[in-house]
C-alpha cells in the first residue's frame, strides 16, 4: 500500500483529521503510541475510505510515497520533539514533517532550522475548529519550509473549512514558527472574544435580566454584526438545564483552564513591545478565576454591595451590543499590531488580508467580522491599526457610546469587565494625542537621569535636568 500521508497522534483532532483525510480520498498511515487510540479510529473507518494502521513509526519508509508527508497532531512540547527524532529513523531528506499541533513558534523555529541542516522539509501548521472543524474543515495556518508548500497544498487544503464564497481557508502563512504564530494570535483573539462574552453575560444577570431573555440576546446578536460562532455556541449553552430546570452553566466550576497558547500571546506582547491588554487581560482572568478558594473567603470579608438597578433594561440590551462590537474590534487591532511588530522582529512576511481570509472559516473565531477586516486590508495592505479604516473609525464612533454606558455600568453595579475596559483605555489612550508620559519622563530623569527628549528638539537629542540642584537642563 502506498500512502498518501501518515498521521501520528491519534486523539481527537488527529483521529478526526485522517478521518477527514480519507473521507476526500486520500490514502492515510496512522500511528499512535497506544493502541486503544488506533482501534478507537479503526472503528470508525468506513468501506470506502482507505486508512491504514501501523505498529512501528519505521514502517512510514515504505507505506508512504515519496516524497513523504507525516503529519503530527501531538500534545505540543517534549513529545513533538521525541517523535521527531524518531521519524528521523524512517524519513529521508526532501520527506515533509507536518506540525498540526498547538506548539509554541519558538519551537516550530528552531525545528524548522534543525530539521534544514538534514535536508528535511518542517512545516508548523496551526490548525482550529475543534473536532467537529478537525472532522468536516478546519482553519489550517501553514508555515515553515516553503518548498514543502506545492507538495501538500492539494492535501492540506481539500480538507480545510471554505468559506461560502468558496475560498478555501488554508493558505500559506511564511516562513519558519509564522504559521504557528498566526495560531496562536488566533488562540489569543480566541480568549479575547470569550471574556468579552462571559463579562457582557455576568453584566446582564446583575442588572437583572432574566435567563431566557440572555438567551435571546445571544441568539439575536448572532443575527447581526456580532454573528460568530462563539456567540452562536454562547446562545447554546445558555439553554442547557439539568433535570431540575437549573442552568447547566451554574452547576460549572467557575475556574478557568488554559493550555497555555493566550499565555504565551501575551509574553509575546511584552517582549516585541505590543499593546496587547485586552487579550493579556483575559489571560488574566482566567488566572483569577483560578483563585476559588481566596474569592469565597474574599467575597465574604469584603462583601460587594450593589443597588438595585432601575434603569431600561432594553437600551442596556442595544449598549451591550455596541460594547461588544466595539471591544472586538480593538481586540482584533492589537492582535494585527502585535502580528506587524512580529512580522519584523521575527522577518515574516505577513499577508494580513489573507490571515483574516484563513479565520473567516472553520476556525473558533469564525465571524462576519472577519470579511470586513479582510476588505480592510485589501484596500490598504500597511494599515497600521484597524481603528484608522474608515469603515472601523465610524463603527467605534457610532459605538462608543453604548460603550462607554456598559463600562461605567459595570464598574456601578461592581461587575468585573477587564477585557472591556482595557478595551475602551486602550480606545482612549491610542487617540489621545498627549499622554502624561512626559511626567512620567521627567520622574525617571529626577531619579536616575533617564533623559528625555523636548517636543521643540529634534528627536536625536537628549536633555537631563538637575532636578535636585540648580534646575538647569543640560544637553547630553
Ligand atoms: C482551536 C482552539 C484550540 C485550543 C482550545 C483550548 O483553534 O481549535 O484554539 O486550539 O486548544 O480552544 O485552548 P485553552 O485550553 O487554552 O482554552
Amino acid at each position: 500500500m502506498s500512502c498518501d500521508i501518515a498521521v501520528i497522534g491519534l486523539g481527537v483532532m488527529g483521529r478526526n483529521i485522517a478521518l477527514n483525510m480519507a473521507d476526500q480520498g486520500h490514502k492515510v498511515a496512522v500511528y499512535n503510541r497506544s493502541q486503544g487510540k488506533v482501534d478507537l479510529m479503526m472503528e470508525q473507518v468506513t468501506d470506502n475510505q482507505t486508512v491504514v494502521a501501523l505498529e512501528d513509526i519505521r514502517e512510514l519508509q515504505l507505506q508512504l510515497q515519496a516524497p513523504r508527508k507525516v503529519l503530527l497532531m501531538l500534545t505540543a512540547g517534549a513529545a513533538v520533539d521525541a517523535v521527531i527524532e524518531n521519524l528521523l529513523q524512517a524519513l529521508e531528506p526532501g520527506d515533509i514533517i507536518i506540525d498540526g499541533g498547538n506548539s509554541n513558534f519558538h519551537d516550530t523555529q528552531r525545528r524548522w532550522e534543525s530539521l534544514k541542516q538534514k535536508g528535511m522539509l518542517f512545516v508548523g501548521a496551526g490548525i482550529s475548529g475543534g473536532e467537529d472543524g478537525a472532522r468536516y474543515g478546519p482553519s489550517i495556518m501553514p508555515g515553515g519550509d516553503k518548498a514543502a508548500w506545492p507538495l501538500i497544498k492539494p492535501l492540506l487544503q481539500s480538507i480545510a473549512a471554505k468559506t461560502d464564497d468558496g475560498e478555501v481557508c488554508c493558505q500559506w502563512v511564511g516562513e519558519g514558527g509564522a504559521g504557528h504564530y498566526v495560531k496562536m494570535i488566533h488562540n489569543g483573539i480566541e480568549y479575547g472574544d470569550m471574556q468579552l462574552i462571559v463579562e457582557s453575560w455576568q453584566l446582564m444577570q446583575v442588572i437583572g435580566f432574566n435567563e431566557q431573555q440572555i438567551a435571546d440576546a445571544f441568539r439575536n446578536w448572532n443575527e447581526g454584526v456580532l454573528q460568530s460562532y462563539l456567540i452562536e455556541i454562547t446562545a447554546d449553552i445558555l439553554q442547557q438545564k439539568d433535570d431540575d430546570g437549573v442552568l447547566r452553566v451554574h452547576r460549572i466550576l467557575d475556574s478557568a483552564g488554559q493550555k497555555g497558547t493566550g499565555r504565551w500571546t501575551a509574553i509575546d506582547s511584552l517582549e516585541l513591545g505590543a499593546p496587547l491588554t485586552l487579550i493579556s487581560e483575559a489571560v488574566y482572568a482566567r488566572v483569577l478565576s483560578a483563585y476559588k478558594d481566596e474569592r469565597v473567603k474574599a467575597a465574604k470579608k469584603l462583601a460587594v454591595t450593589r443597588e438595585a438597578f432601575t434603569g431600561e433594561l432594553d437600551s442596556v440590551l442595544a449598549n451591550t451590543q455596541d460594547a461588544l462590537y466595539a471591544s472586538k474590534i480593538i481586540s482584533y487591532t492589537q492582535g494585527f499590531m502585535q502580528m506587524r511588530l512580529a512580522a519584523k522582529e521575527y522577518g515574516w512576511n505577513l499577508e494580513y488580508g489573507n490571515i483574516a481570509l484563513l479565520w473567516r472559516a472553520g476556525c473558533i473565531i469564525r465571524s462576519l467580522f472577519l470579511t470586513d477586516i479582510k476588505q480592510a486590508f485589501e484596500s490598504n495592505p500597511d494599515l497600521e491599526s484597524l481603528m484608522m479604516d474608515d469603515f472601523f473609525a465610524e463603527a467605534l464612533q457610532r459605538s462608543e457610546q453604548g460603550w462607554r454606558a456598559i463600562c461605567s455600568l459595570g464598574i456601578q453595579q461592581v461587575v468585573p469587565m477587564p477585557a472591556m475596559n482595557a478595551a475602551l483605555i486602550f480606545y482612549d489612550g491610542y487617540r489621545t494625542e498627549t499622554l502624561p508620559a512626559n511626567l512620567l519622563q521627567a520622574q525617571r530623569d529626577y531619579f536616575g537621569a533617564h533623559t528625555y527628549h523636548r517636543i521643540d528638539k529634534p528627536d536625536n537629542e537628549s536633555f537631563h535636568t538637575r532636578w535636585t540642584g540648580d534646575g538647569i537642563e543640560e544637553k547630553v
